[in-house]
């Protein structure tokens, strides 16, 4: 699998940004007092900032961080130089060639691919886009706040028509399919879920996948260094897991057979696991 990503043109930060970051910028995006910082991204306008104090981490933010080509000053320092929305576009392009790998490896006539908490589904449309085998998506959201901006980017995409966007709580997936999925996407969702809704949502899920089924979900670790920062001055509150923690709770709803993959600056790794049968102990390989 590490191969099908060899030519991804990620972003990546230099040895001085590295240190300029850990020595200056970080320290005082953590330390500052977060009302001045408030105030100086209210100034500046930032887009990035009202989307989080709005709906902390929600889904307009990625989206913001996802595209790369804010229009307010504010903006393009954080989302073209901030580590988290530079990690943020190297998930995005290591998810979705995953994701179209996976579709292509699919013996299904169109693959079918199941995406949980999609929010608009850039990436899964990124996926769709690239697969060289027939393939649609199904796509839930518990709200449908972002279907309509979704549709305008399958459009783009000239996917709009292998799309289908249904409101409903993931944990009630059984209900929603008609027919099951050949491959499942879980990315941007776990950072915000405690231990006993992941493994609800990956049991049901697990539950209406075939065997040998891949699903595709990312860790988050705190070496973009401003958790401290997201947490005072935009109310996000992120869940760091190692890749080998998330696989453990993974396992508890029957998936095994792990390969995790990092992005340059490491914040995430993408994971794919496998439905395991039901008989079988789920393994591990490729941790990290
Ligand atoms: C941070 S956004 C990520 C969107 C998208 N996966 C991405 O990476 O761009 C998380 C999304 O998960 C949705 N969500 C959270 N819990 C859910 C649940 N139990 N069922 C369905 N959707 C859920 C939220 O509404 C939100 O749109």
């Amino acid at each position: 699998m590490e191969s099908w990503v060899e030519d991804i043109p990620f972003e990546r930060v230099g040895p001085v940004a590295r240190a300029i970051k850990a020595a200056v910028t970080n320290p005082l995006a953590n330390y500052l007092p977060a009302g001045f910082i408030r105030a100086l991204l209210r100034f500046g306008k930032s887009e990035l900032a009202a989307a989080n104090w709005a709906d902390p981490g929600g889904w307009r933010s990625m989206v913001i961080s996802y595209d790369g080509r804010p229009k307010q000053i504010a903006d393009k320092i954080l989302v073209g130089s901030g580590t988290m929305p530079m990690a943020l576009r190297n998930r995005r392009r290591l998810a979705g060639r995953l994701l179209a790998r996976l579709i292509d490896q699919s013996s299904s006539n169109p693959a079918h691919v199941l995406c949980l908490g999609a929010g608009p589904g850039r990436i899964i449309i990124d996926a769709l886009h690239e697969a060289r085998r027939p393939s649609r998506a199904t796509l839930v959201d518990i709200s449908t706040d972002a279907f309509e901006y979704g549709l305008k980017l399958a459009a783009e995409a000239g996917v709009a028509d292998r799309v289908r966007y249904l409101q409903g709580d993931v944990r009630d997936v059984q209900q929603m399919l008609d027919t099951p999925p050949d491959v499942v996407k879980m990315i941007g969702i776990c950072e915000y879920l405690d231990d006993d809704h992941i493994v609800d949502i990956a049991s049901a899920v697990a539950a209406v996948m075939p065997d040998g089924a891949p699903i595709v979900f990312n860790s988050l670790s705190n070496r973009h260094g401003t958790d401290r920062f997201f947490r005072r001055v935009f109310g996000l509150h992120m869940i760091h897991r190692s890749p080998a923690r998330l696989q453990e709770l993974m396992s508890r709803a029957g998936f095994g057979d792990f390969v995790s993959i990092p992005e340059p600056l490491r914040v995430y790794h993408v994971l794919v696991g496998r439905r395991m049968p039901a008989h079988a102990k789920p393994s591990s390989k490729g941790l990290s």
